[in-house]
């Protein structure tokens, strides 16, 4: 089975990603992190996100074997990945490994922007996980302020604003539902409703392809 979750920043994707996966015996990606090591790659060698040169050869010699997760989640990585992820080349050096990811038995589960979409457009069950932008910032900030980074809540908002205006409005592959997704709110749910909600859809999907 193939679980394809895309959503926005902060959306809950990630832990709902995570534990559906565990919940069924799957792998699981976090694509985000593909293009947080291109962007800290870049930054590492003193060049700015939007050098596509040095953009792409990093993505062409990533080594997702060797990511250092905490690192890569730090919020001005979030910041310079959604500026990498725009340009086309990096893109496509990161599709293969994505989707020979999906297909490894016993399956995986996926979450990023663009996976019900273009990665894995046929899925068995795809989720786009939405919320808020406040609901959304209120999380984040509340995670950094637990890794002991301090940032205020209009700051992470303002960040959580630009980054979903880029990934919604860039020319290639830009976040957007699947026609054939099912939409999952979570401004109001805390993260254990949030994930019956996303097993649910999945039963839903699996029972209704079933008695077809
Ligand atoms: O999910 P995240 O915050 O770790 O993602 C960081 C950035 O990477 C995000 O702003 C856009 C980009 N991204 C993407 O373009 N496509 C994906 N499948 C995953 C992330």
């Amino acid at each position: 089975m193939i679980i394809a979750i895309d959503g926005p920043a902060a959306s809950g994707k990630g832990t709902i990603g995570k534990q559906l996966a565990a919940h069924y015996g799957l792998r699981h990606l976090d694509t985000g992190l593909l293009y947080r090591a291109v962007a800290k790659q870049v930054l590492d060698t003193g060049r700015p996100p939007d050098d596509a040169e040095a953009a792409i050869a990093a993505a062409k010699s990533l080594d997702p074997a060797r990511f250092d997760e905490a690192a890569l989640k730090a919020p001005a990585i979030g910041e310079a990945a959604s500026v990498v992820s725009a340009i086309p080349e990096v893109r496509a050096a990161l599709i293969n490994f994505q989707r020979e990811f999906a297909a490894t038995p016993p399956g995986a589960v996926l979450d990023g922007r663009d996976i019900g979409t273009i990665i894995c457009p046929r899925a068995d069950v795809k989720i786009f996980v939405t919320a808020s932008p406040e609901a959304r910032a209120a999380r984040r900030g509340k995670e950094y302020r637990a890794a002991g980074q301090s940032i205020d809540d209009a700051t992470v908002l303002a960040d959580i604003r630009r980054r979903d205006e880029r990934d919604t409005g860039r020319a290639i592959a830009p976040l957007q539902q699947a026609p054939d997704a099912h939409l999952l709110d979570t401004t109001d749910m805390d993260i254990s409703t949030a994930i019956r909600a996303a097993v649910d859809i999945v039963e839903a999907t699996r029972a209704g392809r079933g008695r077809g």
